[in-house]
């Protein structure tokens, strides 16, 4: 097209794609072109703040490491990644929810029961479930990687005072498809705001702060792996996530126990548990891979 104008330049651009261009990559640069160029007519962007958005990009590089993605909380910030995941969610099985950017491969394998609470301070919590299928079905076999905060608000890879996997572990579902740990509640935290992600959040009065969570990630041979969180029905940021994650069947309540209550066995705290505590019941429903 020699002549390129304001109205012909989309199709010019989706003319310019060879014949042989994978279908999906075709679709997929078809329509973000028509979005982006919808996007610079609409708002009439201006050459200072096309500039301002490739500075947030540039530093956004530039403060990306393998232990911190810049891009992975922009994409959650601007609630993309959570629009990735309901997309491609299961409709009947739990809803799936951000991976964020702290979960750590390889977690210490665990036995039922185990404690992740050790010698840090912060609330007890008991939390149990079992891992279904769509029918009500226990899953047997079933691996559970589970990951949180410490009371200080830090996962431990942004935590230089705790060791590689604390509050990370992975159970194994037995028969009955049930799973039961203790741990210490997970508190609200903010996400990284030192880099440009917190200089948008700032400029758009938006806060950083997620509700507390507990993350999992589960997978099953025969069964969709579900990546979700979830979160008490008591936290003050349940309705102002942030990063968009949460969705109301992932919302459950901390239910508070005497300490006489505590399972006199199968706990690796049981017969030491002389404070209260709160227990949680969450089973989590996992769908068919029909891909497999
Ligand atoms: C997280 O839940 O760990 C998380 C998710 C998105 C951005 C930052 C943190
Ligand atoms: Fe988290």
């Amino acid at each position: 097209m020699r002549n390129v104008t304001e109205d012909n330049l989309t199709d010019t651009f989706l003319s310019y794609f060879g014949d042989d261009t994978d279908p999906r990559l075709k679709e997929i640069m078809d329509s973000l072109a028509r979005h982006l160029h919808a996007f610079a007519k609409e708002t009439k962007l201006t050459h200072k703040e096309w500039q301002k958005g490739l500075d947030i990009l540039r530093s956004a590089g530039a403060i990306t490491t393998p232990e911190r993605d810049e891009f992975v909380l922009l994409s959650d910030v601007m609630g993309l990644s959570s629009l990735v995941d309901m997309v491609n969610s299961s409709e009947d099985g739990t809803s799936s929810s951000v991976l964020g950017p702290f979960h750590i491969s390889n977690p210490p394998a665990m036995d039922m029961g185990a404690d992740l609470r050790g010698d840090y301070d912060g609330e007890l919590i008991l939390v149990s479930g079992s891992v279904l299928d769509t029918n009500g079905k226990p899953i047997e076999g079933a691996t559970l990687d589970i990951w949180q905060t410490a009371p200080n608000g830090l996962y431990s890879s942004q935590d230089p005072e705790q060791d590689k996997y604390s509050f990370h572990a992975i159970f194994t579902t037995g028969k009955n498809g049930s799973y039961w740990f203790t741990t210490v509640r997970p508190v609200s935290y903010t996400v990284p705001t030192d880099g440009p992600v917190g200089e948008i959040l700032n400029a758009t009065g938006r806060h950083p702060w997620r509700p507390s969570h507990l993350h999992y990630i589960i997978k099953a041979d025969g069964y969709r792996d579900l990546v979700t969180e979830v979160f008490p029905d008591d936290d003050p940021y349940l309705d102002e996530d942030t990063v968009f994650g949460v969705r109301s069947d992932l919302v459950m309540s901390y239910v508070k126990q005497q300490a006489d209550s505590f399972p006199t066995s199968g706990y690796a705290l049981s017969g030491k548990v002389a404070e209260e505590y709160s227990r949680v019941d969450f089973d989590l429903v996992l769908t068919r891979d029909v891909s497999a």
